[in-house]
């Protein structure tokens, strides 16, 4: 079973016009690494001038699941791909916290993305309330219950396994509890998605650098990162692309 390492850097509320210097070099890594697929999602106003530089994959870091109409704020799936973008990540926690996504939102936004041609990265994971609690494998398949559109297919399906403790705090599951748990992450998506589960990539999210990459990345069933703070300069974010070249 060969599955691509995807390694894919979420800016977050981050970057500025001159910050897309450090996708050239990004870029260059990923020539150099062609084992790997490595994106970048920047925020919605840099999708355009990203993509626009022509090197590297570009995504964005929300969808709206209706085409068009009055949802101020909002943007499309169309939009996204006219600006550029291959991938979108959707029901990234801090999204499902700040702008009470439900599951079932998640799941029509990962169906426009799909529906559009691009690729959705669909996010889900514990809060350390819920992992003390002995919960993290319910809550993570609950997620994916409601999540997953159904007949998705792993050219267009990424899920990103990224527990909500590990988010920016520098701190990361044992390579044990990863293995574990993104094991449970693909037996509930061949329950839900049957054969096609097999290819479907799951991404580790939280704390990934430079540092932990390499361990992080030989575990079982762990397809590649997604990773928010070293991925908005290229010398955090390269050696996690090398990393997941060898993984
Ligand atoms: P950090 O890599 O900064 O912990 O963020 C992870 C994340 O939320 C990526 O989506």
């Amino acid at each position: 079973m060969t599955r691509r390492k995807l390694v894919a850097g979420n800016w977050k509320m981050n970057g500025s016009l001159a910050q897309l210097a450090e996708l050239d070099a990004i870029a260059a890594a990923a020539r150099t690494n062609p084992e790997v697929d490595v994106a970048i999602c920047p925020p919605f106003t840099l999708v355009a001038p990203a993509a626009a530089r022509g090197n590297l994959s570009i995504g964005a870091q929300d969808v709206h699941p209706n085409d068009k109409g009055a949802h101020t704020g909002d943007v499309s799936a169309a939009m996204l791909k006219e600006a550029g973008a291959s991938l979108v990540i959707v029901g990234h926690s801090e999204r499902r916290t700040d702008h009470a996504e439900t599951s079932a939102l998640v799941r029509a936004k990962a169906e426009a993305a799909i529906g559009a041609g691009l690729i959705a990265i669909v996010c889900i994971g514990e809060t350390e309330e819920e992992r003390l609690a002995g919960r993290a494998v319910q809550v993570v398949e609950e997620q994916l219950n409601g999540s997953i559109p159904p007949g998705a297919t792993a050219e267009r399906l990424v899920v990103a396994y990224e527990p909500v403790w590990a988010i920016g705090t520098g701190r990361t599951p044992t390579v044990q509890d990863v293995a574990e748990i993104h094991a449970a992450i693909r037996a509930k998506l061949r329950g839900l998605l049957g054969d096609a589960a097999d290819q479907v990539r799951i991404l580790y999210g939280g704390s990934v650098k430079a540092s932990n990459a390499a361990e992080l990345m030989a575990v079982p069933d762990v397809d590649g990162a997604l990773v928010g703070g070293a991925s908005l300069t290229a010398a955090d974010f390269v050696p996690i692309v090398v990393a997941a070249a060898k993984g």
